[in-house]
């Protein structure tokens, strides 16, 4: 049966409805078609609060369990990522934690990508094995056969980026998938770079889904937030062990802001996506530029994959590369821009770019050129693309100039 569209109910709306209306409703106190700003840590008991739960998540009690705000974030983001339930907490980074603390134990094997976000990385490097004894493969994840050849029977879960942060390269979703449920693992996916509608990882077989909401999801840049999506059973314990146990909450207000800037996520990133395949197709056309990583790309090494992965929809807006010369020179290139701002983070309205250092514990997972070049990750803004493409040649001309 067609469901007749209903702004109450996200399920029986397109996407570029559910971000209008999800999670949104009228306020019974005053009538005010937004929800409000709920900054209270407590909510009223009943007469008889003899029964209530003191962990719940799923009733209005203590903000750290389930604020009015976080609930309807909740609500929304898993109707745009088609999952059964969702849970919000304070950071991306919170929310990859409280993946591997509700679903890990000591002398469990984890299969992770050896392209993942720094903070990511260093959880798997350096504080899960030698705090908790977990034990970490790192695989290419573009490769079924190396994600294959890292599974023991012990492997517990396997973690990916869809788009690999800071070089974009693009996981191998369906095979992880495949992979992982034969040995009885989950998978996990940080889906960061690829929001919806672009990519919606739980149709391809993944079990979790990730998103830093401080990027393209809020995509303003003013509020810091993590989501996990995916069913019920499996976001249920990140909510009692990472949430209510270890607190890392998100305020209501930061709720609020992602929950308000999410509304333009189709429009803004539909705009930044066009505006990147634009830019990079410019950046590799000019002999000035060493090399460029760009999903949309021919000549970037997984472009194939993308194309099967996001079905036409786009390649996402974040672009690798780095000019002729050595780090010094990247540094210079960016010092000569005046539209793109030169800081961490992404998925802004604003461009934001960032020299990312060639050391560290990350330096065996990057490939060649960038421990000769250096690497500058773009994050692709809002600005007029005529502005950005004008910014990027002059700085090329300024950087070159004899
Ligand atoms: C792919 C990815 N995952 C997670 C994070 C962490 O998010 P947050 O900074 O909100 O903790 C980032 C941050 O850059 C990221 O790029």
């Amino acid at each position: 049966m067609i469901l007749r569209p209903d702004k109450t109910n996200p399920a029986s709306l397109g996407f570029l409805s559910q971000v209008v209306h999800a999670g949104n409703s009228t306020d019974i106190g005053t009538g005010a078609i937004r929800s409000p700003i709920i900054m209270a840590n407590s909510y009223e008991l009943p007469d008889d609060p003899s029964q209530v739960s003191w962990s719940a998540t799923d009733r209005l009690l203590y903000t750290r369990n389930s604020g009015a705000n976080q609930l309807a974030l909740q609500r929304k983001l898993a109707a745009l990522e088609g999952g059964e339930d969702a849970v919000v907490l304070a950071s991306g980074v919170a929310a990859l934690h409280g993946v591997f603390f509700a679903h890990l134990r000591t002398g469990d094997h984890v299969v992770v990508s050896d392209v993942t976000y720094e903070a990511t990385w260093r959880l798997w490097a350096e504080l899960l094995p030698q705090k908790y004894q977990i034990d970490v493969s790192f695989v290419d994840a573009s490769d079924a056969a190396s994600i294959a050849a890292a599974i023991r029977p012990n492997t517990r879960l396997v973690h990916v980026e869809t788009i690999g942060n800071p070089t974009t390269k693009v996981s191998d979703i369906k095979a992880a998938a495949r992979l992982a449920h034969q040995a009885g693992a989950l998978l996990s996916v940080d889906s960061t770079f690829t929001p919806p509608p672009l990519y919606r990882p739980l149709e391809d077989g993944a079990d979790l889904v990730v998103h830093s909401l401080t990027k393209y999801i809020n995509g303003h840049g003013d509020a810091m937030g993590g989501a996990v999506i995916g069913r019920r059973e499996l976001i249920r314990p990140i909510k009692a062990d990472a949430m209510v146990d270890v607190g890392g909450v998100i305020s209501p207000f930061n709720a609020w802001l992602i929950q308000r800037g999410s509304v333009t996520l189709p429009l803004r990133f539909a705009q930044q996506q066009a505006s990147a395949a634009r830019l990079a197709g410019a950046l590799e056309a000019d002999p000035r530029v060493a090399y460029v990583y760009y999903p949309g790309l021919a000549s970037h090494p997984q472009h194939e994959l993308a194309a099967e992965l996001f079905g036409g929809r786009g390649y996402g807006a974040m672009i690798a590369f780095a000019v002729e010369g050595d780090p010094a020179a990247q540094n210079q290139f960016v010092a000569n821009l005046r539209v793109i701002t030169s800081a961490v983070s992404l998925g802004h309205d604003e461009s934001l770019i960032v020299h990312v250092g060639a050391s560290g514990p990350k330096v065996a997972a990057y490939f060649e050129p960038i421990r000769r070049y250096g690497h500058l990750r773009f994050s692709v803004g809002l600005e007029d693309p005529d502005d950005l493409a004008a910014d990027l040649a002059a700085a090329l001309d300024q950087t070159f100039a004899d």
